[in-house]
């Protein structure tokens, strides 16, 4: 069976962006590969935290997998910080990393821009990053379009340390999704959808209020031509909401398209907040019952316990590998 291994930062609210070019391939696969789902909080210090906000968003990540209906009993769920086996990855991988490759990633360069002090490790993300896929021995990676060329780079990593050292890292394929792999701001569409937009009404979280769902949509930006169709370069607001429509109700566009002929924006929004909500609710709702239970614990404890035997393995080869430490029977 292949391994899949994907995560997601803890750093604030889980978006529609993260569900619909995340998450919601995370449920399809768990059934037909070995999955591990995990909550990325290491790489979410790159950036300034709140400690005890962070502690809030690990445990609310965590109950926002199993709400979203990954299965633990199918799927690895564990926290990066809880299998040291990612710290060690991350510092071997950082030394067969090149600060010129780091230095050329969007994420790094978008981060960086203008600001004054930097901190190491938004640079060295990367490393980190290929350390946790490359622990498990993964064959895929389910992602949205903006990782693409971290996958692509753990790939460079995982080749160069192979050769370098020794062949132990099966190199993964990154699997972006065919639609919704970019959701876009609902309010500067040409922008992606993102958690860390100062403006609010630019992303719809899956904890939103329903009546701030129904009010972001009304106010998405749109165009004025009033006519519901696909034309992502030339009028790319109505274009990612009839995306967002699409993969919510696995409808094609086209199909969409047509039951909205003649019909205007007003209309649409209205129905696109009811299939956005149809989504929701119900993750809310098991939310609510999870959030607090104690077998969150009990099933994170698990989850590390699992991810620690093999990663612990992988680091062990890597340090042989690389010729760290000392022979031991
Ligand atoms: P993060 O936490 O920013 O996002 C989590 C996942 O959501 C996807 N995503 C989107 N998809 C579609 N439209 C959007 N607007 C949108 N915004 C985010 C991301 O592509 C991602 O799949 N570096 C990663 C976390 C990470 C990771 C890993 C991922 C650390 N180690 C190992 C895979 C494997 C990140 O910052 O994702």
């Amino acid at each position: 069976m292949q391994t899949i291994f994907s995560g997601i930062q803890p750093s604030g609210s889980v978006t529609l962006g993260n569900y619909i070019g995340a998450m919601k391939q995370f449920v399809e696969l768990q059934n037909d590969y070995n999955c591990y789902f995990c909550i990325v909080d290491q790489h979410s210090i790159t950036v300034p935290q709140n400690p005890v906000e962070l502690r809030k968003n690990i445990k609310s990540l965590a109950a926002l997998y199993l709400a979203v209906g990954l299965d633990p009993n199918k799927a690895t769920l564990f926290i990066q910080s809880e299998v040291p086996a990612h710290a060690q990855a991350g510092w071997m991988l950082q030394c067969v990393s090149y600060i010129g490759e780091l230095e050329r990633m969007t994420q790094f360069k978008d981060k960086s821009h203008g600001k004054e002090a930097v901190v190491a490790g938004l640079l060295t993300y990367p490393p980190l990053m290929a350390g946790d896929i490359l622990l498990y021995n993964t064959d895929l990676v389910p992602v949205g379009e903006d990782q693409k060329q971290h996958i692509e780079l753990t790939r460079d990593i995982a080749e160069r340390f192979n050769k370098k050292y020794r062949e132990i890292f099966t190199i993964p394929d990154a699997r972006i999704p065919k639609d919704g792999a970019r959701i876009m701001s609902l309010t500067e569409p040409t922008k992606k959808m993102s958690k860390s937009d100062p403006n609010q009404k630019a992303f719809i979280t899956l904890l939103d209020d329903p009546k701030q769902i129904e009010k972001k949509l009304k106010s998405a930006v749109t165009d004025s031509e009033g006519i519901v169709t696909y034309d992502k370069e030339n009028r790319p607001g109505i274009s990612n909401l009839l995306t967002i429509y699409s993969a919510l109700s696995n409808q094609s566009i086209q199909e969409i398209e047509s039951q909205y002929q003649g019909k205007g924006y007003g209309e649409f929004k209205a129905d696109l907040a009811e299939v956005v909500l149809k989504e929701l609710l119900p993750i809310q709702e098991k939310y609510n019952e999870i959030i607090n239970s104690p077998k969150l614990d009990e099933i994170l404890d698990a989850g590390a316990e699992k991810a620690n035997k093999v990663a612990s393995k992988t680091v062990k080869k890597m340090e042989s590998a690389m010729g760290l430490g000392r022979k031991r029977k």
